[in-house]
This record gives C-alpha cells, structure tokens and sequence, in this order.
C-alpha cells in the first residue's frame, strides 16, 4: 500500500509558524474528535489494532516515531517527524507505533467519536475480515 501523506502549510514569519487545520480543506473527512499521544515510554509501542469505519489523520506535533500500515496484502513503515505532514489512517487498515522519541507528541484527528466496537484488536480477526473484502 502506498501512504497518504498530506502536505499542511505553514504559516512562518520572523516568530515562529502556525499549521491551520480545516475539516474538507486539508483534511477529507468531518472532524468529529481530537486526541493526542505523548509521553510514551522509552521502548513502548502502541496501537496494534484497525478500524471498522474509522478515518484518522495523524501529525507529529513533536518528535518522531515510525508508524506502521498494513492494509492485509503490504506492510509500509512511515517515518513521522514532520509537522506539517499528516498521515491518513483509513479504515481497515491495521496500524502500530513504535521507536517513540520521548519529546514525541501525536495529534488525532478522527472523523467519528470514540467507539470501542469500531476497533478490530485481533491481527488474526483482522485478516479474516480483510481476506473477505480483497
Ligand atoms: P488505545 O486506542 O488503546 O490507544 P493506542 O491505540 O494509541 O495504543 O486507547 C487507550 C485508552 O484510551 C483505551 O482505554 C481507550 C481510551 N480512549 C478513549 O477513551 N477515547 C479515545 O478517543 C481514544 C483514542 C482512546
């Protein structure tokens, strides 16, 4: 699979930058809900599930990890550590975290509130499901 990654401007001057972030301007879905990563554990990896209808939209705020895509046919590791860079996470696509830095914080955006029937947590199930659609 390849990934999307979505460009975001920023908005520099002499003090700093600003990303502006618009639901159907750089981001294709309605934002519904707002999280964010930090403070992971050196050596801690996170995820390890994928979403039955969920979109995402992931942007490294600071620091870095690599987050892994696994669409059930290819495996990509995408290195995050670009601001002004987010990555889309679509639905039924199995996603990790891995190699934290410990400034590393990762902004959510998602297109629906949160729902623990929506997550798919078994790889095993996952696959099934997948092999059914492919
Ligand atoms: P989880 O999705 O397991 O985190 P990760 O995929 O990053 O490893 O979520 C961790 C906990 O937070 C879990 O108990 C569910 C809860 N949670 C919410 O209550 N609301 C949310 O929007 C999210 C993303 C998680």
């Amino acid at each position: 699979m390849k990934p999307e990654l979505i460009s975001l401007q920023a908005r520099g001057d002499s003090r700093g930058s600003l990303v502006a972030i618009e639901d159907h301007k750089n981001v294709p879905f309605d934002i519904k809900r707002v999280y964010y990563v930090y403070g992971t554990k050196e050596g801690v990896s996170r995820g390890f599930h994928a979403h039955r209808e969920l979109r995402q939209m992931v942007i490294p705020l600071s620091g870095s990890c690599d987050f892994l895509l696994d669409d059930g046919e290819t495996v990509v590791t995408v290195a995050l550590k670009d601001p002004t860079v987010g990555l889309m996470v679509e639905k039924m696509v199995w996603h990790e975290m891995h190699n934290f830095s410990n400034d590393c914080i990762l902004l959510v955006l998602a297109s629906a509130h949160y729902d623990e029937a929506d997550y798919i947590r078994d790889y095993d199930e996952f696959k099934k499901l997948i092999g059914a659609k492919l």
